[in-house]
């Protein structure tokens, strides 16, 4: 039988990418998206690259009735609708919890009505705060968040009691969450919510703890989110991105194509019950790194980051993924190398507009003291 699938969120990036990959493999594929107008623009228009072949329903997921009518016969959901963004949540407190979190308390509520064969969540790494470190000594240790008198002093790098420089590893799913923004809280919090009912209700639930993904069709004029979006706007206006500390910090970032690849696997795995996944792709990159070859695949060599200095509230040193464990379980390969995904991006790119708001973004995190 087809498959029959909800993607909350799926007129936004990773959700749109996912209704391609699931239509090709032969699934009815219905969305329910808001169009918010940060990710949408003031227009709210369902988006041009959204597959003809998607039943899409414009509502919110705290809505009971329009969340009880997207799920009418259907057998998976993938749980994607959120606000999005770590600096931003900081201030919008109470709009990303009623989006993340009362959100999935209403989807929970109605799959007790019209329950579903499964369920996926996108979880986050930022619910790891800090990735996890080695010491000197070669033991591994979970360093909490980093001193703000050593940050005032442009000190970046994570220390131990006795200010002996870690090295930083990759991240397992067994690493303690840190939660250091109010968009982490609410994410691990759909996480646990979702797991939590999937074990009560048996609902076979996956939690997909996704990295820093990039790619096309990630919103351009969004500078709450998406590092190589916000970078890829800066350059598409001829102005160098803005880099806070030194540029040093490390990141995993893991191509759409792939991020599908593994939400296909948790779909169709049946080995797990309730589960939670790192989603990555295993390399791990500087900022600054990534900053300059996004430079290169679009051409713009000349205009050199800046490097602020300047450290945001609630941001981390190092994160990057261990996916040993969706490797084992799932199956899952990242195929896509960060070259290979650059050129995809930067050929989307091309001839493509974005509104620059990332100063007035920066703006708002420093009128609020949330920048040093
Ligand atoms: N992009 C990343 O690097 C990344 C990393 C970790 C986790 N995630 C998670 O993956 C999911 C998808 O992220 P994305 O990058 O595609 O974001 P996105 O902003 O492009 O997509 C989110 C979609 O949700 C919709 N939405 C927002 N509020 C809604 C509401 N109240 N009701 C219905 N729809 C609503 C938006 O209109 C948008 O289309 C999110 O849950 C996000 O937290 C993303």
């Amino acid at each position: 039988m087809r498959q029959k699938i909800l993607i909350t969120g799926g007129a936004g990036f990773i959700g749109s990418h996912l209704a391609d990959r699931l239509i090709r493999e032969g699934c009815r594929v219905r969305v329910l998206d808001n169009l918010s107008v940060q990710v949408h623009g003031n227009r709210q228009r369902v988006p041009e690259y959204l597959n003809k072949d998607v039943e899409f329903i414009r509502g919110d997921v705290r809505d009971e009735a329009a969340v009880a009518r997207s799920l009418k016969g259907i057998n998976t959901v993938f749980h994607f609708a959120a606000a999005v963004g770590v600096g931003q949540s900081m201030y919008r407190i109470d709009e990303y919890t009623s989006v993340n979190n009362l959100g999935t308390a209403v989807l929970l509520k109605s799959l007790l009505a019209h329950p579903v064969e499964k369920l996926v969540v996108a979880s986050s790494m930022s619910i790891y705060g800090e990735g996890l470190y080695r010491n000197q000594a070669g033991e591994l240790v979970q360093t909490g968040e980093r001193d703000l008198e050593q940050l005032k002093r442009g000190i970046w790098e994570a220390s131990d009691a006795q200010s002996n420089p870690l090295e930083p590893v990759a991240t397992p799913e067994n690493k303690t969450p840190a939660l250091a923004s109010v968009y982490a809280l609410s994410k691990y919090d759909q996480e646990r919510m979702c797991l939590m009912m999937g074990r009560t209700y048996g609902i076979p639930t996956i939690a997909l703890r996704f990295f820093n993904v990039y790619g096309s069709r990630q919103s351009l004029s969004n500078p709450y989110t998406g590092v190589l979006a916000i970078f890829a706007s800066r350059y598409l206006n001829d102005k160098p991105p803005l880099i806070f500390e030194d540029g040093q910090q490390r990141r995993d970032f893991v191509s759409v194509n792939d991020v599908a690849q593994a939400c296909l696997l948790a779909l169709r795995s049946s080995k797990v019950d309730v589960g939670v996944f790192n989603i990555g792709s295993g390399r791990s990159l500087t900022i600054l790194e990534v900053a300059e070859a996004l430079a290169k695949a679009m051409g713009k060599e000349d205009l050199k980051p800046v490097i602020t200095g300047k450290y945001r509230i609630g941001d981390i040193r190092h994160c990057f993924a261990d996916i040993t464990t969706a490797q084992a379980v799932l199956g899952y390969r990242p195929q896509i190398t960060f070259e290979e995904g650059l050129t995809e991006l930067s050929d989307w790119l091309e001839g493509k507009a974005a509104e620059d708001r990332v100063e007035i973004a920066a703006a708002e995190l420093a009128v609020r003291g949330l920048t040093l």
